[in-house]
């Protein structure tokens, strides 16, 4: 009888371990402010000049601005700039002079790396800036939220 209550409790236990537990995906939308995203680019006149592995900053879009990565000719990501240590401090990470993709938190020296799905590799920070989804649609590409 013990034995059953204890598997029973051990189960409960996991149960609500796995329902309670937020899973990365909505983290990263709830880490910053909600702010509407609907930016149409065109692929032949606003990215003409944008080559594989480079970035591109939208200010003024998202949170903080946006940076458009471009992975392949057809294949873009776009991330908030808002550092995700403290997104109340209001910060913009900035790109490296020397590394591209690579941003840092001029307040917390948090360093996320675009081609890492932005995912932090050094300072404090623990969660990836915030993505925007990105479509090709024609040739316009989409970032929306
Ligand atoms: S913005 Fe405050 S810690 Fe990076």
């Amino acid at each position: 009888m013990t034995l059953r209550r204890n598997i029973l409790s051990l189960l409960l236990v996991l149960l609500f371990s796995v329902v309670l537990t937020p899973s990365c995906e909505s983290n990263r939308g709830q880490i910053i402010p909600y702010v509407k995203v609907y930016v149409p680019l065109l692929l032949y006149a606003d990215l003409a000049d944008m080559g594989i592995g480079t970035t591109k900053i939208l200010p003024g879009e998202g949170y903080k601005g946006i940076v458009l990565y471009r992975a392949a000719d057809q294949e873009f990501y776009a991330y908030d700039l808002t550092c995700t240590e403290f997104p109340e401090h209001d910060i913009a990470v900035v790109e490296d002079d020397n590394f591209v993709g690579v941003f840092e938190c001029p307040k917390c020296a948090s360093t996320y790396v675009l081609v890492n799905g932005a995912y932090p590799n050094s300072g404090p920070a623990e969660f990836p800036l915030v993505e925007y989804r990105t479509s090709i649609q024609g040739d316009v590409l989409l970032i929306t939220n």
